[in-house]
C-alpha cells in the first residue's frame, strides 16, 4: 500500500511511520519545513513533502497516489489549522483512499459520550487558556471531525485518550463511546496509538467509525475481556 503520513515529523508521527514501514507500506511524509530533519533515520526510505499541512497543493502532491492517508489532526494557532488540514485531505486524497485521522476523547460524533466532570473541566480550562494565548484553538479540532463526520469518504477518526510513552502493549482495545467500561483506564502508549492508526488502513470494520481507544493491557481492558470470557463460558 502506498501511504501518506500528514504530520509525520510529530511524536504520533513518527511511530506511524516506523510501523507503516514494518508493514512493508511505502510512505509519503508531510511536515513543515523546519521539521524535516526530524526524518533523517527514515530519509533513504520515505518521500519527504515539506510544507504546512493546510496547504491544499502540499497535500494534493503528498496524497497523489496513496492507497491511504493518516493525518495527524493537531488544533494549532487560530487560523483554521486543524479544519483546513482536513478539508485538504477529504477534498484531495485519491477517490476512494482509506482516511485515517486522529484525535483525542473529547471529540464526540454522536453526543453519546459521557465524560467524567474531570475530563470536561480540564478541557474547558486549557482550550480557553490555550485560545486566550492565540495557541491552540480546540473547537477548530471539533469543526474539523465535524466535516470528517458528514464527509462520505471512508474515513476513520481515531480518539486517543491520555497518551504515555513505553514500548508497545499491542494493538489498543476500542469502544464507541467514552464512558464506556472498558475505557475507564483512560491510557494508551503513544507507539500503540499509531499502530492502532496504521492498523485502521487495512481494517473495513473501522470505515465511518470514531474509535476511542486504550491500551489492552490497561486494567479496564483486562476486566473486560476477562468478563467477555467468563460469559462465554456461562
Ligand atoms: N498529547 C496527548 O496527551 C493526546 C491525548 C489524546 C489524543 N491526542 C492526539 O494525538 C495526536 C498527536 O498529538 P501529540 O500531542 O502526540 O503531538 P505530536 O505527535 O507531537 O504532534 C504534534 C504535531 O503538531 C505539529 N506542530 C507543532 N507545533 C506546530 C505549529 N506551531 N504549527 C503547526 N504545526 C505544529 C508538529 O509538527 P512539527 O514536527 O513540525 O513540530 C506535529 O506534527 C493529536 O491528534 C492529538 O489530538 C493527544
Amino acid at each position: 500500500m502506498k501511504v501518506c503520513i500528514v504530520g509525520a515529523s510529530g511524536k504520533l508521527g513518527q511511530y506511524m511511520v516506523r510501523h507503516a514501514l514494518d508493514r512493508g507500506h511505502e510512505v509519503v511524509g508531510v511536515c513543515r519545513e523546519k521539521s524535516v530533519n526530524k526524518l533523517d533515520e527514515f530519509r533513504d526510505r520515505v518521500a519527504i513533502v515539506s510544507g504546512a499541512t493546510d496547504d491544499r497543493a502540499v497535500i494534493q502532491k503528498a496524497t497523489a497516489g496513496c492507497d491511504g492517508v493518516l493525518t495527524v489532526l493537531v488544533p494549532w494557532g487560530v487560523h483554521g489549522y486543524s479544519s483546513g488540514t482536513a478539508q485538504a485531505v477529504l477534498d484531495l486524497a485519491e477517490p476512494g483512499a482509506r482516511l485515517v485521522f486522529s484525535c483525542g476523547w473529547h471529540i464526540t460524533r454522536d453526543g453519546q459520550d459521557r465524560y467524567s466532570k474531570s475530563f470536561l473541566w480540564t478541557v474547558g480550562a486549557a482550550s480557553r487558556i490555550a485560545r486566550l494565548l492565540r495557541l491552540v484553538d480546540i473547537d477548530d479540532q471539533v469543526e474539523a471531525c465535524r466535516r470528517i463526520f458528514a464527509s462520505q469518504t471512508r474515513w476513520t477518526v481515531v480518539r486517543g485518550s491520555d497518551l504515555e510513552e513505553g514500548e508497545s502493549e499491542g494493538l489498543p482495545s476500542w469502544s464507541r463511546h467514552v464512558g464506556d467500561p472498558v475505557l475507564a483506564s483512560n491510557k494508551t502508549r503513544r507507539i500503540d496509538f499509531a499502530l492502532f492508526m496504521v492498523a485502521a488502513l487495512e481494517n473495513d470494520d473501522l470505515v465511518q467509525e470514531a474509535p476511542a481507544i486504550v491500551s489492552r493491557r490497561s486494567p479496564s481492558a483486562l476486566a473486560h475481556s476477562a468478563a467477555a470470557t467468563s460469559s462465554d463460558h456461562r
